[in-house]
């Protein structure tokens, strides 16, 4: 593989890429189309954001209106006040390209509805298994010489597979058009753990092994695998979630601040990062499979395959020395919910021992739905007594700032403009699959939990004072 790396920009700046000028969907009729990728062009189209034509690809023999009645229809069910104009708009831009991704004709007949088009943006919303050869197909007919390609996560199932598709991909395009999506770096809640640790500079000195006690990453779901299970069941939450969005998660935590706040520099330091872990040992991590799973339609009857994962990450470098990072992820679990949260150390002497002991001041970053920050602080407790009393400091950024924009919108924006900073490098995904090598497709025991819980029991001896809950 070679990935030569831009020089530092100087005083000329950076090269501004080509804006695209189509935006090609395969899977344009699959589920992530519907529930993500349409309201995400609707919203660009309603501000003036999409320029580029949109041609979807997809194998179900649709014509242009059933096609176009379905995306508005996913459109009209995400978003409150539709604008017709704007969905006539969409309709003037629309179009559909049938075919079965295995036949070499649905690729000629793509690049002719592309004669003329400079700069595409290929979204491959297709199962992982198909990125290979729809990659082949549009080399084939050249179209892989200037578009660009956007691919869903999980990219590979381990890291012989990464670095086996990364050879493939390579083989027709450089890494410079390829766009790696994990949707979790698009964001705008999981953006501000950047700016809350960079542009603030009381946090720094605390920041480390000197300060923190452990940091804890939960994604917990309280639904189940919402008729995916044909995918998910091939998958588990290893690969489903905690290889890419935990880690990134994880790595925006513990990394240095780039010197330049460019694709590279970022990804330069969140490499660090997963350098600084080794690989999880199975006695680090703990599997679960909701009751039920079994049942579910696409899912083998035997399947071993983990709904619930969690691990303990030590990164091994000079900040983070010493200090756990533990992670979990889970489908049917009590609450839905993504947070970080920091404990911080207890004071080097208890004065107020009795009620203080066991409340260390807590910093959460609140990154799902919500999104926000909450610390929580010691206070007198009211009365004649020097007692404490924890009392919470929180911001609701929905309240203090107004709405955030959709993690796929600002993806697929930063796509048509060429821009890296919200997509992973290959270096750094095939790190995170060397973190996992170990505790993946191995027979690791999966424990049975009930729907409505936090998971296995077996997850509390993974973290001796227990998860912090605020
Ligand atoms: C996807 C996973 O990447 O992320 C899903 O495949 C998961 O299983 C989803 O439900 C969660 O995304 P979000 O943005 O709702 O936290």
């Amino acid at each position: 593989m070679n990935s030569p790396l831009p020089l530092r920009a100087g005083a000329h700046g950076h090269v501004v890429p080509e804006q695209a000028d189509v935006l090609v969907m395969f899977g344009a009729t699959g589920d992530l189309a519907k529930k993500k990728l349409f309201p995400a062009l609707y919203n660009m189209a309603l501000t003036g954001a999409l320029t580029a034509d949109v041609v979807g690809v997809a194998s179900t023999k649709w014509d242009h209106e059933q096609f176009v009645n379905n995306a508005f229809e996913a459109i009209r069910t995400r978003v409150s006040d539709v604008d017709e104009k704007v969905i006539a708009m969409l309709n003037e831009k629309m179009s559909l390209v049938v075919g079965n991704y295995e036949d070499p004709q649905v690729y000629k007949d793509l690049a002719a509805k592309l004669e003329g088009k400079k700069t595409p943006v290929i979204y491959l919303a297709i199962p992982p298994a198909l990125f290979e050869q729809v990659t082949q197909g549009l080399s084939a007919v050249g179209l892989t010489k200037t578009a660009r390609v956007v691919l869903e996560k999980p990219f590979g199932r381990d890291l012989k597979s990464a670095i086996k598709l990364q050879d493939s991909l390579e083989a027709v395009m450089p890494e410079s058009q390829i766009f790696r999506i994990d949707h979790y770096l698009g964001k705008e809640s999981v953006e501000d753990i950047l700016i809350f640790r960079f542009a603030n500079s009381i946090w720094e000195p605390l920041w480390n092994r000197r300060y923190i006690n452990s940091v804890q990453i939960t994604m917990a779901e309280d639904f189940g695998i919402e008729g995916r299970g044909a995918f998910y069941d091939g998958v588990g939450a290893f690969r489903d979630v905690l290889q890419n969005h935990l880690l990134q998660v994880l790595a925006l935590i513990a990394m240095e601040p780039p010197s330049e706040l460019t694709s590279h520099y970022m990804e330069d330091e969140k490499i660090k990062v997963f350098r600084a872990i080794d690989a999880m040992e199975p006695e680090e991590v703990v599997r679960g499979q909701y009751v039920g799973y079994l049942d579910e339609a696409g899912v083998a009857k035997d399947s071993t395959t983990e709904t619930f994962a969690a691990a303990i990450v030590h990164v091994d470098n000079w900040r983070w020395a010493g200090v756990p990072f533990y992670m979990r992820t889970g489908k049917q679990l009590k609450e839905t919910v993504l947070e970080v949260v920091v404990e911080f150390k207890q004071p080097p002497r208890m004065l107020f021992a009795e009620t203080q002991a066991g409340s260390p001041n807590v910093l959460r970053f609140r990154l799902g739905k919500n999104d926000g920050v909450d610390i929580e602080l010691m206070a007198k407790s009211p009365g004649d007594m020097l007692e404490t009393v924890p009392v919470q400091l929180n911001v609701e950024f929905s309240a203090a700032l107004g709405d955030r924009q959709e993690a796929y919108e600002r993806l697929l924006r930063a796509a048509l403009a060429g821009d890296h900073m919200r997509f992973t490098r290959i270096d750094s995904v095939l790190e995170t699959w060397r973190i996992l090598e170990k505790v993946l497709d191995t027979n690791i025991p999966v424990y049975p939990y009930f729907k409505g819980t936090w998971g296995p029991e077996k997850v509390d001896e993974l973290v001796p004072h227990g998860w912090i809950e605020l």
